[in-house]
């Protein structure tokens, strides 16, 4: 077993145990890596928009995270030590890819792991009581992506939902064509960057917070609209003369906004939807709006592994996506409650965890 410096006996972690407003900061023993499994100290680990459902712990919770768990799925470590059957140096920057995959079912076997049938979830209490919100924590190797170039430990947590925009991102041909991203949250502000890597001529973004649109704006989207205010569907339609948008990303999750989608969208239109809206689909006029189109639609979920992560580590390590830039809050792991004040009361974009502080 290769293991490097003093490992403490216990540590700090987040845990949630009941069915209850907020996680536990308790201390615990620090686990010891058997089999294929890695200990990896943690160094930072972004909040993401889903773990307010598991901090509250309301309806979508129940059906996404299983108690007990620690949270935490977008997680950046250095390997300390590895189990008999892991080999991956210590001292390797790891990020960690958070769908843990079964690797034999019908979509493991055909290069789509991601959308395993069988997955389980890092920091969900899915197939493991690991999160990334503790000093230590636990992960199979086959789910680290061992950093190839140097990024800051915000970086690597970053990598996780940049990961989900490169996904959705990748699916439009965007170079040289309008991007309308809707929804000016982590994922979509990410999108927006991604979109602008890949060749995008402008971007506009929507939301209907007008903060969230300033923010937008300040790194770097053309032009913003705010939902709350104009509708939508008349703007594109004289923005782009009656043709309607060439491609589309919904980031928000709001069901009335991926509706309006597909009138938005112009004949041959691509659209990639990444939200997740939480009432039924209906759209008015499928003939008119989506099959005379002859529209592209894609959906994401995660990241290709580990294409995505080659990927957007390339980006951020050759400066073409800034990642620190989305990063509005830093906090220590035991501030927690202030770091979900902030994230609920709609002031953040994304913050930042740090277990050993
Ligand atoms: N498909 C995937 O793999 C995947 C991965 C991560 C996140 N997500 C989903 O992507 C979405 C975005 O994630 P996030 O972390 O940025 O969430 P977020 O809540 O921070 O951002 C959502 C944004 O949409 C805006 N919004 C809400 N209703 C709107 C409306 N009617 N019109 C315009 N804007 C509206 C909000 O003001 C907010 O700025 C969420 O639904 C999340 O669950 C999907
Ligand atoms: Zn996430
Ligand atoms: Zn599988």
């Amino acid at each position: 077993m290769a293991s490097t410096g003093t490992v403490p006996a216990t540590m700090k972690a987040l845990v949630k145990t009941k069915e209850a407003f907020s996680f536990d900061l308790q201390t615990v023993p620090v686990p010891e890596p058997t089999g294929d499994e890695v200990l990896i100290k943690v160094d930072a680990v972004s909040v993401c928009g889903s773990d307010i459902n598991m901090y509250t712990w309301n309806d979508v919770a129940k059906v996404i995270a299983t108690i007990p768990f620690t949270p935490g799925h977008e997680c950046a470590g250095t390997v300390v030590k590895c189990g008999p059957d892991a080999d991956i140096p210590v001292g390797s920057k790891v990020g960690v890819e958070n769908h843990y995959y079964c690797g034999t079912c019908y979509q493991c076997t055909h290069d789509t792991r991601e959308i395993c049938l069988n997955m389980g979830q890092f920091g969900h209490g899915r197939q493991t009581p690991y999160g990334g919100c503790s000093e230590y924590t636990i992960v199979p190797a086959k789910f680290l992506y061992v950093l190839k170039r140097s990024l800051t430990p915000d970086q690597i947590a970053m990598l996780e939902p940049l990961g989900v925009a490169h996904n959705a991102v990748e699916r439009l041909d965007c170079r040289g064509e309008d991007v309308l991203v809707i929804g000016c949250g982590a994922v979509g502000i990410l999108v927006q960057k991604v979109a602008r890597s890949m060749g995008a001529k402008r971007v506009i973004a929507a939301d209907i917070d007008e903060s969230k649109l300033k923010f937008a704006k300040e790194l770097g989207a053309d032009i913003t609209v705010n939902t709350k205010e104009k509708d939508l569907k008349e703007f594109i339609k004289s923005f782009t003369d009656g043709v309607g948008m060439g491609r589309i990303c919904e980031c928000s999750g709001a069901a009335v906004m991926v509706n309006a989608t597909f009138p938005m969208l112009r004949k041959g239109g691509q659209l990639v939807l990444v939200g997740l809206p939480k009432q039924p689909l209906h759209v008015e006029n499928v003939l008119q709006d989506v099959v005379f189109k002859a529209l592209t639609l894609k959906t994401v979920h995660g990241r290709r592994i580990f294409h995505t992560w080659r990927e957007t580590e390339a980006l951020v390590a050759e400066g073409k996506v800034d990642v620190d830039q989305v990063i509005t809050h830093h906090f220590s792991m035991t501030q927690f409650e202030e770091a979900f004040r902030v994230l609920m009361a709609g002031e953040a974009c994304k913050i930042v965890l740090y277990p050993s502080q």
